[in-house]
């Protein structure tokens, strides 16, 4: 089996964009962003509960997204990409204690000046329907509110957390957390960066050499 791969990198680093294509490689991709996104499509109690927190840009609190994330994967049984968890240290000792233990793992971080995520975090896109990631400047879909990947007619949206102010909460956050994660995969000798600030295909590229 893979080893496990952690994503480690600011919001608009390009984590969902690269884990939906390494699931061509035989990965399964775990978002706990689109799986709290699901909750309040779904109008659950929980989905209730965290949809402030997520308009803000804050972080939901670490028992409820353990408890989302546990309740969501086997990693017996297939290597996952776990995008946006851990978030700060506490999840990172979390998803060893009671997830991972001493299964084989890699953390990949995605190193980017903060400064040019704004502007990729605003013009992103989402597809409702299939999660395609677009751009609206750098990655627009081929017809005007049509998705590439599925077909679906104006289903492609805008993140309600995307605004200028939210992001700049984002992150500002991420930048007060990465640094102890960091440092928690490198003691172990877990930890490698990639250059996030390339081309799509070449931060993909890089990954494959990684993960090879
Ligand atoms: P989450 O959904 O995880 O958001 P995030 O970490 O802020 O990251 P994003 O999804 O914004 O960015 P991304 O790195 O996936 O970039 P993408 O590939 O889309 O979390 C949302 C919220 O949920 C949190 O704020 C928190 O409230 C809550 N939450 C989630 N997990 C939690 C946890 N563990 N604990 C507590 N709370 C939690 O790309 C962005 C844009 O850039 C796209 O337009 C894309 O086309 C473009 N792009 C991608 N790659 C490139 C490239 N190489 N060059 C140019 N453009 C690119
Ligand atoms: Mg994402």
């Amino acid at each position: 089996m893979k080893p496990h791969l952690i994503i480690l990198g600011a919001p608009g680093s390009g984590k969902g964009t690269q884990a939906a294509k390494l699931v061509e490689k035989g990965f399964k991709h775990i978002s706990t962003g689109d799986l709290l996104r699901s909750e309040i499509a779904k109008g659950s109690e929980l989905g209730q509960k965290v949809s402030g927190i997520i308009s803000r840009g804050d972080l939901v609190d670490d028992n409820t997204v353990m408890a989302l994330l546990k309740a969501n994967c086997d990693v017996d049984k297939v290597s996952y990409i776990f995008d946006g968890f851990p978030r700060n240290i506490a999840q990172a000792e979390m998803l060893e204690a009671e997830l991972l233990q001493k299964k084989k793992t890699l953390a990949v971080y995605f190193k980017i000046d903060l400064g040019v995520l704004i502007n990729r975090v605003v013009n992103r896109r989402t597809c409702g329907s299939c999660g395609e990631i677009y751009n609206l400047t750098t990655k627009p879909p081929r017809v005007a509110d049509v998705c590439d990947r599925c077909g679906s007619v104006g289903t492609i949206k805008q993140r309600k957390d995307d605004t200028q102010e939210v992001v700049a909460n984002r992150l500002k956050i991420f930048a007060d957390t990465v640094e102890p994660m960091l440092a928690f995969y490198r003691s172990k000798g877990a930890l490698v960066e990639i250059d996030a600030s390339m081309q799509e295909k070449v931060v993909f590229s890089e990954l494959g050499k990684v993960i090879n």
